[in-house]
């Protein structure tokens, strides 16, 4: 029963093209790391799921050739990470995803992240964000809703 399962649940974490298998997981939206927010006002200031998809591709790029952290992201699976990165926003932004990715204490535990590294990753998006002119407001509630996420992500 329990091999029938465990096949059950890999069966189901069908490995999408162009990604690198991981080790199962439980999948749930609490994942994510934060609550949603409400309404629409804040979809609407990253311009809906378009705005959301553009600004996680510009803000990978930024991520992989920042020399500050890009090491970090050297042998990483980087289009699992966009997509994961899409869903999760998408899903705190209120676009309707699902995210299907690993918590961010288990996505970041090997990987020695420090708070040096978390600050350029902010940097790095508020630049993506200016970029895509979601208002500056708009941009300081999505970062506040990022910030205690930093505790999972960064090595203690
Ligand atoms: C608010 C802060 C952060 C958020 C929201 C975030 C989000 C994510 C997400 C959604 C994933 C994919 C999870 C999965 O594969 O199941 C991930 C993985 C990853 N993150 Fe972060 N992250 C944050 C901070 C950081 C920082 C500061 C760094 C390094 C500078 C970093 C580097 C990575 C790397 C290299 C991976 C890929 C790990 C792997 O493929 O095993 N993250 N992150």
């Amino acid at each position: 029963m329990v091999m029938f399962l465990l096949a059950l649940a890999a069966a189901a974490q069908t490995v999408p093209p162009g990604e690198d298998p991981v080790a199962p997981y439980a999948q749930h939206d609490a994942n994510a790391g934060a609550v949603p927010f409400e309404g629409q006002t804040m979809l609407r200031a990253f311009h809906g799921r378009v705005g959301i998809d553009r600004m996680t591709d510009d803000f990978v790029a930024r991520l992989v050739a920042d020399k500050r952290i890009a090491d970090i992201f050297k042998a990483q699976d980087i289009v699992r990470l966009r997509r994961l990165l899409k869903e999760q926003f998408c899903y705190i932004l209120v676009g309707g995803c699902a995210y299907t990715g690993r918590t961010m204490r288990d996505s970041h535990k090997d990987l020695g992240i420090q708070a040096a590294d978390m600050g350029a990753l902010v940097e790095d998006l508020q630049g993506t964000m200016r970029k895509e002119g979601v208002p500056f407001s708009a941009q300081n509630r999505f970062l506040a809703k990022l910030a205690p996420m930093k505790r999972d992500a960064v090595q203690r």
